[in-house]
């Protein structure tokens, strides 16, 4: 399966797909959110040469997951910015290299765009970032789950 990684700013018929996918995975954890304010928040990263944008990974015309760089992530870390989030791989398409072609071309993305620290979040997949360098700077209770904050130095060269 040939996998290609684009700006969703060039496939926002995807959009709608891509904010159910990642609502179904992480909707139920935030009261304040829906389905509805996923697509708006979605919307607002059809970009392509500044933050906030979101990548989708595709293969035969259908997408198959997605990431987002975005100025905000935690409530509770302000002062943290941009963060990467939305990291999505369809079911039946996990464990063939996708979640790692969408993090390679998010970092080439956040050098381009002269990101010094890109931070995320996550409960449940700090082993797959560790691979791609992020460090845990951080273990805290957030939206009710155990979570852990990572961060990636950016190298400019
Ligand atoms: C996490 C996720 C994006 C990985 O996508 P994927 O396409 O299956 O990942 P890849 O096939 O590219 O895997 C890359 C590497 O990470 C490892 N990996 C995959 N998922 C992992 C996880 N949840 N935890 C730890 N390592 C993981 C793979 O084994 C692989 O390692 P290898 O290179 O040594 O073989 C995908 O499982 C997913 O969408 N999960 C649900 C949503 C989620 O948890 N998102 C991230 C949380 S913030």
């Amino acid at each position: 399966m040939t996998i290609a990684i684009d700006y969703l700013a060039n496939h926002p018929q995807w959009l709608p797909i891509l904010a159910e996918w990642t609502y179904s995975e992480w909707g139920k954890f935030d009261s304040n959110n829906s389905l509805q304010a996923t697509i708006k928040r979605y919307e607002d990263r059809l970009n392509k040469d500044h933050i906030p944008l979101m990548l989708v990974a595709y293969s035969d015309s259908h997408p198959v997951g997605c990431v987002s760089l975005k100025e905000t992530g935690m409530t509770i870390r302000p002062d943290y910015t941009p963060w990467l989030g939305s990291m999505y791989v369809n079911p039946k398409e996990r464990r063939k290299g996708i979640g790692s072609q969408l993090m390679q071309r998010a970092i080439a993305e956040s050098k381009k765009l002269l990101v010094p620290t890109l931070y995320l979040w996550t409960a449940l997949a700090e082993g797959f970032y560790l691979k791609y360098g992020f460090n845990t700077i951080e273990s805290t209770r957030y939206l009710d789950q155990d979570t852990k904050i990572m961060a990636l130095h950016i190298s400019r060269e």
